[in-house]
């Protein structure tokens, strides 16, 4: 939760104070105060509806706003619509944007019935200067437009467009401060994201990533570490740390510290039970990184090790700055060391100038790795990316059918190792109740594969021996053990 200390000695009759986190708190506490008066003029509680678009960045992004409405006195609802709807956006590929644009054509109907709706658009696609053009010219009932890096003034924003009545845009091109202390609402009690670093320096060329999310920035590991003990605290046992490429983790601090040796300290904080991390890029995966796995014992036995093509001709033009040997190389280096760990990837298919044969070998590298799952993607052009103005954009049908190869191929494998594992008995963390059967509960393995067991909601948030008695395709059937 917030530092209440802090928040409790803000007075909020003077002027709002200059320095961070003591800033938001004011306009927390502001907006507070108008919403005890808008929940009197409804007659009713007032409702908000986060919707995250993308990645685990996001999702923990909107944790932090989830805190900061909770306080002023939003409570959550499941559906889409609500007094305050904010959708914290993605604009990785393009059908992400062309959802925002679905989904505010639906609220346009409903802000007519409430015109107190407050609507609200965060996050990478915001950063985008033709979309929020856009969205100003186009759909003038959105409230407040606002970007990735200042997520965290949420609350003066929001005061900002309170006191005005009109539309607040705000986005900046450039990332100011990483300010600490602006706890987020967990979406579950015992797991969350923690962020270790922002943004991304590697210009992959088809990606936009690092475009809306600026450059590289990590936190300091004594924040870090700070944070998760009073996660733990909080019942945590579970963390993902995140970054856009968590293996450069540390590079650019005044003293320098290295991924692997986050991961050690991070595995001695007391009551934590199991570490994750996403994502890695191979370039930077360092054998210290593949010792301190082996060697901490509360790291899971899951690398996500994005692959993106196997054709070391596209990986160029790519500027993914590894070959295809060089990858299968490190994966058995990977796997010497860590013999049980499972792998998963990423691949994008019809990157422009891709052929068939570039494409077998992507194929090809799916089979000697033989990854546990993959997600596959279909290129999308980004503009303002070097790949959008690269020539031999490969058509649709090509693309369609190659996709749908190496969904077959990646499927029939991952199929394979979740059989081999039937008859096991794991640890496993319940996570929640299955959303088809209520008397289901579904939990993770160490390796990050999902298992639906008969079991009590009071078992959500412990680890508990779970034997593996099926397999269905790709996650499992499983019997809680006593
Ligand atoms: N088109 C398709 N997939 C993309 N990704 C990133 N940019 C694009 C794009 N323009 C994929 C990459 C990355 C994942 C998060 O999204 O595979 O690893
Ligand atoms: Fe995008 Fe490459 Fe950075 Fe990942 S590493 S966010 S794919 S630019």
């Amino acid at each position: 939760m917030f530092d209440m200390q802090r928040l409790e000695a803000v007075d909020i009759q003077g002027e709002p104070p200059l320095h961070e986190p003591e800033r938001q708190y004011y306009y927390m506490k502001k907006c507070r105060e108008w919403a005890v008066r808008e929940k009197e003029r409804a007659g009713r509680i007032l409702t908000m509806s986060i919707q995250t678009l993308g990645c685990q960045m996001n999702a923990k992004d909107s944790e932090k706003m989830t805190a900061v409405l909770a306080y002023m006195g939003y409570e959550e609802t499941e559906g889409p619509v609500a007094d305050f709807v904010l959708y914290n956006t993605c604009t990785v590929r393009e059908n992400a944007n062309l959802k925002i644009y679905g989904r505010l054509g639906y609220l346009k109907n409903h802000k007519k019935k409430n015109p107190h709706m407050k609507i609200a658009l965060c996050g990478c696609m915001m950063q985008e200067k033709d979309e929020v053009e856009k969205i100003k010219k186009s759909y003038p009932f959105v409230d407040l437009v606002f970007g990735t890096h200042n997520i965290y003034k949420l609350a003066e924003l929001l005061y900002r467009q309170i006191r005005s009545e009109r539309r607040v845009v705000d986005v900046w091109d450039e990332p100011e401060e990483i300010v600490e202390d602006l706890p987020g609402r967990r979406k579950y009690p015992f797991k969350t994201g923690v962020n270790i670093m922002f943004g991304c320096n590697n210009f992959c060329s088809y990606c936009i990533v690092p475009y809306v999310r600026g450059r590289e920035r990590s936190r300091e590991p004594e924040e870090i570490i700070r944070e998760i003990r009073s996660l733990v605290e909080d019942g945590v046992v579970e963390v993902m740390l995140l970054g856009q490429n968590v293996n450069s983790y540390g590079k650019t601090l005044d003293d320098p510290v290295s991924f692997a040796e986050l991961l050690r300290r991070v595995n001695e904080i007391p009551g934590l039970q199991r570490i994750r991390f996403m994502t890695s890029h191979p370039k930077d995966l360092s054998d210290e990184l593949i010792e301190a796995m082996a060697e901490c014992d509360k790291v899971c036995s899951h690398l996500h090790l994005p692959l993106q093509s196997g054709s070391t001709e596209v990986l160029e033009k790519m500027n993914r700055r590894y070959t295809k040997e060089g990858y299968l190389e490190l994966v058995s280096r990977i796997r010497r060391r860590l013999p049980e760990i499972s792998l998963t990837t990423d691949i994008i298919v019809g990157f422009p100038g891709e052929t068939e044969e570039d494409f077998l070998e992507t194929l090809d590298v799916v089979r000697q790795v033989r990854y546990d799952s993959a997600y596959t993607f279909i290129y999308s052009k980004r503009s303002g990316t070097p790949a959008a103005a690269m020539e031999d954009q490969v058509p649709e049908d090509v693309v369609k059918e190659r996709f749908s190869r190496l969904l077959g191929e990646i499927q029939g494998i991952s199929a394979e190792i979740t059989d081999s594992r039937v008859g096991q008995t794991v640890p496993v963390l319940m996570e929640e109740v299955n959303e088809q059967d209520g008397s289901l509960i579904t939990g993770r393995l160490s390796n990050n594969a999902v298992v639906h067991c008969r079991a009590d909601v009071s078992q959500i948030g412990k680890i508990l021996p779970v034997k593996l008695t099926e397999s269905r395709g790709f996650y499992y059937m499983g019997e809680i053990q006593k």
